[in-house]
């Protein structure tokens, strides 16, 4: 019967540790952050056609369309309070979509749909910016999500 070697023991029983400590961070960081982790949908052509769906007053879905050297709507106009489903695509290259300040990030693939759900509890102006390097005008490559209060 094969016994295993001391050090390999340790070896294995340390490499176990940090996978489950891997594991912890990530659940940790989604309850902690409430972060939602971005979804990969089966292609559908419908959402290559940038646009806003108001579903209800405080839930919509934007179809956000990345090009060079632009996002598609540009501006997004939502309430205070809103929950926003992004589904996300790319008509070119491989381009990034974050929003700093909601911990959203994903990518957006030609031929592929991602989607991620951001609540925005605070009015403000945020940034979507891309984060992959996408040619020459990348830097340039901006859109932003305005939250207002609704109008009374
Ligand atoms: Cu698009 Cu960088």
């Amino acid at each position: 019967m094969a016994v295993l070697d001391k050090y390999e023991r340790r070896v294995l029983i340390s490499l176990g540790a940090t996978v489950a400590l891997f594991i912890f961070s990530i659940l940790y960081a989604k309850g902690r952050y409430k972060s939602d982790v971005p979804e990969c949908l089966p292609f559908n052509k419908a959402y290559t056609e940038p646009k806003v769906n108001k579903i209800d007053s405080t839930t919509y879905q934007v179809f956000a369309v990345a090009q060079m050297w632009q996002f598609q709507p540009a501006e997004i106009y939502v309430p205070v309070g809103s929950v926003v489903d992004f589904f996300l695509t790319s008509k070119d290259v491989v381009h990034g979509f974050d929003i700093a300040e909601k911990n959203a990030n994903m990518m957006a693939v030609y031929g592929n749909i991602n989607k991620t759900t951001v609540k925005f509890e605070k009015p403000g102006v945020y940034n979507i910016t891309c984060h992959e390097y996408c040619g020459i005008g990348h830097q340039n490559m901006q859109a932003r999500v305005i939250v207002n209060y609704p109008e009374q």
